[in-house]
């Protein structure tokens, strides 16, 4: 009789300890992580200095607000305060959205796409104050500055990077920018600036793909006649390969392309990348650095891919038709958010120097930012949970 007892316990303990968490738990339990690292993290910072990174031997490194992920950070609390509805987490999220008030004349790079929109976008979205909208309007007159008829693209860079020739580089990370002309033509019927967006992503789409639709990461156009001069990943492991972050720009941008503009061809786009995603994802739904490195025990995996993906899959999910892309796109998503709310992915709170995710890279060609926490990885996930939770 005792043995039975006993035997009986032990399968009950089993049970209990293999059983998944609630996924309305695992995100409750993120954002009380979030909260803390995000509402602590801002005692580093100055009324210039946004977070970025730790360096190489683990200290905190933050950015000035030109850098192009300074709108992260206010972006994440504003999720944050979206979720939790906490007074004292929208005055740091006004506070910090503020310091990017200057980003709305920038016409010198194509980030600006980035940096308003998920700072002053959000803040939009989430107060309705007009003066947001007008940064974010003037911000989206600044981009547009960028476009080049010729070509039907808008530049990203304007360095040359030593031992290239480029004379009117893109980028498939430039495709994010696009959120905000959209959204700023819609609300200030504005067409010329939906005109710009369209034309860049049709572009896109003729000239970054590959036939397996895994993308390249730039495209450099000749800006007199828009002929494509060459095409070359720099931030990937080789021109030929499948830089990760570089799909995960591309999946996420023509969902959203499709949200504002309601055309099918950037659903057929977003289905085709997502569907090359599917087949060459790792069983946990965390991309290493670049599809086509060596996979040693060494490569580094990339949170920030896996985060971008997942809120992707999940928006897409709702769009796409046929039952089995839907539940294929969310498994997905969801073997990924669970895999960065475990142990190795997400930060003891009070560890990781405030921030919320570790285990992403920027640019390992570069040697930049290597197995490291960044902010964009912290924004999307946060995005991905809150989209997530309002499926349900
Ligand atoms: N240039 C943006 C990125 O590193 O993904």
């Amino acid at each position: 009789m005792r043995i039975l007892l006993i035997s009986i316990l032990g399968l009950l303990t089993l049970a209990s300890c293999t059983k998944q968490e609630p996924m309305e738990a695992l995100i409750d339990r993120v954002f009380t992580v979030a909260e803390q690292q995000y509402t602590a993290m801002d005692t580093r910072l100055t009324e210039k200095t946004l977070p970025r990174t730790l360096s190489a031997d683990g200290e905190f490194v933050s950015s000035n607000i030109y850098w192009w992920c300074s709108g992260f950070y206010p972006g994440s609390l504003w999720y944050i305060y979206e979720y939790t509805r906490k007074d004292a987490v929208k005055i740091l999220a006004e506070k910090n959205t503020l310091k990017l008030d200057s980003i709305q004349y920038v016409t010198k790079d194509h980030d600006v796409g980035f940096q308003l929109n998920c700072s002053y976008g959000n803040a939009f979205r989430l107060t309705g104050n007009e003066a947001y909208k007008q940064v974010l309007y003037q911000g989206a007159k600044s981009l547009s500055t960028r476009f080049n008829p010729a070509a039907g693209v808008i530049r990203s860079w304007d360095f040359v990077r030593k031992g290239c020739d480029w004379k009117f580089p893109v980028i498939i990370d430039n495709m994010m920018n696009l959120e905000l002309l959209l959204s700023m033509s819609k609300a200030y019927a504005d067409d010329s600036l939906q005109n710009i967006a369209c034309t860049h992503a049709n572009t896109t789409i003729q000239h970054h793909f590959r036939d397996d639709y895994s993308t390249y990461h730039l495209v450099d156009y000749d800006p007199e006649t828009g002929a494509v001069r060459g095409k070359q990943t720099v931030q990937g492991f080789s021109d030929d390969s499948s830089w990760s972050r570089g799909q995960a720009w591309a999946l996420y941008s023509y969902t959203m392309m499709f949200r504002l503009t309601g055309y099918q061809n950037y659903l057929l786009q977003a289905g085709h990348i997502a569907d090359m995603l599917l087949r060459r994802l790792p069983a946990d739904g965390i991309p290493y650095w670049d599809f086509d490195a060596p996979v040693e025990e060494q490569t580094y995996r990339d949170a920030s891919a896996a985060a971008i993906m997942a809120s992707a899959f999940i928006e897409l999910s709702r769009y796409i038709p046929g039952a089995e892309a839907k539940e294929s796109y969310l498994a997905m998503a969801e073997k990924q958010l669970r895999t960065l709310a475990s142990k190795e992915y997400l930060a003891e709170p009070g560890t990781n120097e405030c921030f919320i995710l570790k285990h992403s890279v920027g640019a390992l060609p570069d040697k930049s930012e290597v197995d490291v926490p960044l902010t964009y990885a912290d924004y999307y996930f946060l995005e991905a949970l809150l989209r997530y939770k309002n499926l349900q």
